[in-house]
């Protein structure tokens, strides 16, 4: 399958490049453009990204095996990140993303993201969300929520339509 870019997108990030004094710097820019259209990072995108900016397949590769924040697969409408660094998991984290996975049929001791066969939630845990002294913590896309218990938890889910 070849992967495309619509023409506005390719516009924007061509417009992006000029802003570098060597397109390889724009990589990171590129790439977040990209996920942020299509949701993740497929090979065929980081093909893309590497002809673009006249470098190697590996040197995207790279970039986007290092940074968690890039997706390797496919997400949910709905990315629910659950901070499990000390304060938070002290604070019941490994409660709310069990919570989490039980409400939507995904398994709780899984490793990684887990999506729902619907596509519609992500389910993962994510390191400090530095937010330490309100937790637990959690985001859902970029929208932080402090202090979530049990209770406030099933509404975040309730309230994702
Ligand atoms: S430990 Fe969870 S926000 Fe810092």
């Amino acid at each position: 399958m070849t992967f495309t870019v619509p023409q506005h997108l390719e516009i924007e990030i061509d417009e992006l490049v000029t802003h570098y004094p060597v397109k390889r710097s724009a990589s990171l820019m590129v790439l977040h453009a990209l996920q942020e259209h299509f949701g993740w990072i497929s090979e065929g995108a980081a093909e893309w990204t590497a002809k673009k900016l006249g470098l190697q397949p590996i040197n995207v590769y790279e970039l986007v095996t290092f940074y968690p924040m890039f997706r390797q697969e496919p997400v949910g409408k709905y990315q629910i990140k659950v901070c499990r660094t000390l304060s938070c998991a002290l604070g019941g984290a490994y409660g709310l993303h069990k919570q989490f996975c039980e409400k939507l049929g995904l398994d709780a001791h899984k490793h990684g993201p887990q999506t729902t066969k619907d596509g519609k939630f992500t389910v993962e845990f994510v390191e400090c969300l530095a937010s330490c002294g309100t937790a637990p913590v959690m985001m859902v896309g970029d929208k932080l929520y402090e202090g979530v218990s049990k209770a406030k938890a099933e509404e975040i889910v309730g309230g994702c339509k």
